[in-house]
């Protein structure tokens, strides 16, 4: 019963979804307990990205992320968390082969984390997969535009909709995945007329990355925002600058501990 509680107070994926045209949905990713519980005073829903291959665990890219390190960050979140709707991330591999292996793999990932939704990149070629998961109470949401597990097949990363004749085709991602069953839509790295174009033509919410201010809600990497990666991508507003603070308290630890400063009498146990 008292568990019943705490998981009502949870936003859920049918607020998510009832925030079309509303307040702006406000989201970050945490992959960690203690920032997760921070996050969450603030956040409509929290994702536990695939970017914490490189964030968290120094990958190239998100190519080599398994499904166990995102159980692991997933619950770490869950645990951290009781307001915000947390989302994790499929990983590369774990949901493209077919719609039971997803089903298998997103269960997996629902039981042992306990979290909210699942997010999985692809437009029209992964409606059926996000219909069969949506069908069987497993809520989804899309990720279109740029997708960085397709990157190889992208030629990198890079934005999508600058030339107009490929608007179509994300269009019809948008309305394919909608149409599937998704409760909300990442749109990553785009264009803002086509971002702005998607986000009147469909009735689930989008949240954008890199794709403006005309989306229904907004993401960034928490680490981004901080100011703890060193490569500020050019969407990315810097609210902190948390590496020049956490290098010198290092420092300063590293010193006071050559110089015996550290421990001092007030931490001692006597
Ligand atoms: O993995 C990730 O961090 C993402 C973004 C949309 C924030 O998918």
């Amino acid at each position: 019963m008292s568990s019943q509680k705490q998981q009502i107070r949870r936003t859920t994926v049918p607020q998510i979804a009832g925030r079309k045209g509303g307040a702006p949905i406000v989201s970050l990713t945490s992959y960690h307990a203690h920032t997760a519980a921070i996050v969450d005073k603030y956040a409509d829903f929290i994702l536990v990205g695939d970017s914490l291959g490189m964030v968290m665990h120094g990958m190239d890219s998100t190519i080599g992320v398994p499904l166990e390190l995102m159980i692991m960050h997933g619950r770490a979140v869950v645990r951290g968390t009781e307001r915000a709707l947390i989302v994790v991330d499929m990983p590369f591999g774990s949901y493209e082969e077919s719609p039971g292996v997803a089903f298998r793999n997103a269960a997996h990932v629902m039981k042992e984390t306990q979290c909210g939704a699942v997010k999985l990149e692809g437009g029209a070629r992964m409606a059926e997969t996000i219909r069969f998961l949506s069908e069987r109470g497993i809520p989804v949401m899309a990720h279109i535009g740029l997708t960085p597990q397709s990157s190889h097949v992208m030629g990198g990363f890079k934005t999508q909709g600058r030339d107009e004749d490929s608007w179509a085709a994300h269009e019809a991602d948008a309305r394919a995945v909608t149409d599937a069953g998704a409760f909300a839509l990442v749109l990553e790295g785009m264009v803002e007329p086509l971002a702005a174009r998607i986000t009147g033509q469909v009735e689930i919410p989008t949240i954008g990355i890199g794709a403006s201010a005309r989306c229904d809600g907004q993401i960034l990497v928490l680490e981004d925002m901080l100011g703890m990666n060193p490569w500020v991508p050019k969407f990315v507003k810097k609210y902190g600058d948390l590496g020049p603070m956490i290098e010198k308290a290092v420092s300063d630890y590293a010193e006071d501990v050559k110089s015996r400063v550290f421990p001092g009498e007030e931490h001692l146990y006597r």
